[in-house]
C-alpha cells in the first residue's frame, strides 16, 4: 500500500525518486501551477517551453517525465496536466484529485514522489492525497509475478509549516477514505469462486473485529425461521447459501441514525432466466452496493464520526440449479407481502426489499440503497454517472449534492408512480418485473414499496459507474471503481451538522 507523508522541504531541496509538477492551459497557453517554482528554477526558466515542445497543452490526464536537472535532487520530473488554469483561488479539488491520481498511475514501480502540485487548502491537501491513494490502486492478488510494477511506494505532500498539522490531519481523512474506498475495489475484483455470501459475511466479521464495530450474520437457518423470503428465495439455488450482514457504528454523541442497504450478489446468473453468453463474465460486480456499504460504514467508524450508521449488506449468489427459484414463483418477502416472480434475474429488488423492510425496523432518520441494480440505468446514464432517485425531493438533492462535492458523478431520476402498474401480478401483491421501457425507474418504484412513508430514502443505482471496464482514467482503474463509497461517508459527515429529518419532508408519494 502507497504510504501517504507530509512534508514542508521546499521541493527543490526534497531527496525524491520523482517529483511531480502540474501544468494548466490558459489565455497564454501552456502554464505552470502553482507550487512547482522552485522546481522549474533549475530549468533557467525554459520548462514550460520545454513541456510544450513535447506536446503537453495541459489537458486532465496529460503525464510526461523529463529527466531531472544534473544538479538536483530527484530521479526525474513528472509533468501532469490540470485543465483550465485557475488565476486566484485554489484549483477545483477534483482537477486535482485526477492530477494526483495520474501522477500516481504513471509512478507505479517508484519508490518516493513528492507532488509540488498547487495546495493552498486544507481540502486542496485532502484532494491530493485523495487521489494519490486511488489512482495508486492496483489489483494483484491474483498475480503470480508482479512484472515490476509495484505500486508508488511513498507521496509526499508538500505544505507550507504553518498549515503543517492540519494537513496532516487531511492526509490522514484522505488515507481512511481511499483504503475503504480501495477495499470496496478489492471485494469487487474478487472472483466469485473466493467471494461468496458466507466468505463475504466472514471477512464483515473480521475487518468490524478490528474497528470495533457490531456485526451481525443471520445465516440460511436464521433467514428461513426470521421468513426472509426474498433472500432466501434469490440464493436458494446456489450451492453458496445466502446472508444477511448487519455492522453498526455506534457514537455516543450521535444524534443522527442513518441505514444504508447494500445489493451483493455474489455473482448474477440471472438464474433460471439466464443472461445471455456475453453477459454473465463480469457478473462478479454484483456485490458492489454491498461492497460500498460495508467499506463506508468502516470508514464512518474509523474517522470516529459523532452518528450512528447501521449497514445492511443482502449477500446470495443468483444461480440456476434443481432448488432454485423458477420464474412463476411466489416469494413471501421480509414483512409479508409476497411477490411473484416473473424474471428471476431481477433478483436485486428481491433481496433489497427485505432488507429495506429489516433495516427501517430501527428507528432511523434516512436510508439509502446502493445496488447494480438495472442495466437500463447503465443505458440512460452511461458508465461514470449513477442514477438517484428518492421519495423526498429534498432528500434527493442533498444527496446529489453531497456527490458533487466528493467527485462523484450523479444525476437525479424520477419515480413516476404510474410504472407502477407495469408491475402488477395476477397472483400476487407486486411482480418483479414487467416494462422494459424506463426499467431503472421501475426497479426504484418496486423498491420505494418497502419503504415506509415519510421515511427519507435514497436509492442509487450503481450499475454503469461500479466497474470500469475501459483504460484507467484519473483516478479511476479497471475494474472495481468503489462507486458510492466517498458519498455515503459524506452522508453520514453532512448528517451531524444536519439531521435529515430536519429537512422538509415533502417529498412526492
Ligand atoms: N445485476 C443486473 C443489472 C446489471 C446489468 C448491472 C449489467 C450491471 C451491469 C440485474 O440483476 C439485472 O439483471 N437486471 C435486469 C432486470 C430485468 C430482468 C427486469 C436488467 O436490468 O436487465
Ligand atoms: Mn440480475
Ligand atoms: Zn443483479
Amino acid at each position: 500500500m502507497t504510504a501517504v507523508t507530509v512534508s514542508t522541504a521546499p521541493a527543490a531541496s526534497l531527496r525524491a525518486d520523482a517529483v511531480v509538477i502540474g501544468v494548466a492551459k490558459s489565455s497564454k497557453g501552456l502554464t505552470l501551477a502553482p507550487g512547482a517554482e522552485d522546481v522549474a528554477m533549475a530549468y533557467d526558466g525554459r520548462l514550460v517551453e520545454l513541456l510544450g515542445a513535447l506536446g503537453m497543452t495541459g489537458a486532465e490526464g496529460e503525464a510526461i517525465k523529463l529527466p531531472a536537472p544534473a544538479s538536483s535532487k530527484t530521479g526525474f520530473l513528472l509533468a501532469v496536466g490540470l485543465g483550465d488554469a485557475v488565476d486566484d483561488g485554489p484549483y477545483d479539488t477534483e482537477a486535482l484529485r485526477w492530477a494526483a491520481g495520474v501522477a500516481a498511475r504513471a509512478l507505479s514501480g517508484t519508490g518516493t514522489a513528492a507532488l509540488a502540485l498547487p495546495a493552498p487548502t486544507i481540502d486542496a491537501v485532502e484532494a491530493l492525497a485523495l487521489g494519490g491513494v486511488l489512482g495508486a490502486y492496483a489489483f494483484t492478488g491474483y498475480r503470480t509475478s508482479d512484472d515490476g510494477r509495484a505500486p508508488l511506494g511513498e507521496l509526499v505532500i508538500l505544505t507550507d509549516p504553518e498549515s503543517r498539522t492540519a494537513a496532516a490531519a487531511a492526509v490522514a481523512r484522505a488515507k481512511v477514505v481511499g483504503q475503504e474506498l480501495n477495499r470496496a475495489r478489492d471485494l469487487v475484483n474478487t472472483p466469485a469462486n473466493d467471494l461468496y455470501p458466507e466468505s463475504f459475511a466472514a471477512t464483515v466479521q473480521s475487518v468490524g473485529q478490528i474497528y470495533g464495530l457490531q456485526v451481525e450474520v443471520l445465516d440460511e437457518t436464521a433467514l428461513a425461521e426470521g421468513a426472509f423470503g426474498g433472500i432466501i428465495g434469490v440464493g436458494q439455488g446456489s450451492a453458496s447459501p445466502p446472508r444477511l450482514v448487519r455492522i453498526a457504528h455506534t457514537h455516543p454523541e450521535a444524534r443522527t441514525h442513518l441505514a444504508f442497504v447494500g445489493k451483493g450478489i455474489t455473482h448474477d446468473s440471472g438464474g433460471i432466466s439466464l443472461k445471455p453468453v456475453g453477459f454473465n463474465e463480469i457478473m462478479k460486480r454484483d456485490m458492489s452496493g454491498a461492497a460500498a456499504v460495508f467499506a463506508a460504514v468502516v470508514g464512518v467508524a474509523r474517522l470516529g464520526l459523532p452518528v450512528n450508521v447501521t449497514g445492511w449488506l443482502a449477500l446470495a449468489e443468483n444461480m440456476l440449479s434443481g432448488s432454485a427459484t423458477r420464474p412463476g414463483d411466489v416469494l413471501r418477502m421480509y414483512g409479508g407481502t409476497t411477490v411473484e416472480v416473473l424474471n428471476t434475474d431481477a433478483e436485486g429488488r428481491l433481496v433489497l426489499a427485505d432488507a429495506l423492510v429489516r433495516a427501517s425496523e430501527d428507528k432511523l432518520d434516512a436510508i439509502v440503497d446502493v445496488a447494480t441494480l438495472t442495466a437500463a440505468m447503465k443505458m440512460a446514464l452511461g458508465h461514470r454517472i449513477f442514477g438517484v432517485m428518492s421519495n423526498n425531493d429534498t432528500f434527493r438533492d442533498r444527496v446529489l449534492a453531497i456527490a458533487r462535492r466528493t467527485g462523484e458523478e450523479a444525476w437525479p431520476m424520477p419515480l413516476p408512480a404510474q410504472l407502477l402498474t407495469g408491475l402488477t401480478s395476477q397472483v400476487a401483491d407486486i411482480a418483479n418485473s414487467g416494462e422494459r421501457m424506463g426499467g431503472g425507474l421501475a426497479a426504484g418504484l418496486f423498491l420505494q414499496e418497502f419503504v415506509p412513508t415519510g421515511l427519507p430514502w435514497a436509492h442509487l443505482d450503481i450499475a454503469g459507474p461500479a466497474f470500469h471496464e475501459g483504460s484507467p482514467y484519473g483516478y479511476t482503474p479497471r475494474g472495481g471503481t468503489g462507486s458510492a463509497v466517498r458519498t455515503l461517508i459524506e452522508l453520514a459527515q453532512d448528517a451531524i451538522q444536519r439531521p435529515p429529518n430536519a429537512v422538509d419532508a415533502g417529498g412526492h408519494r
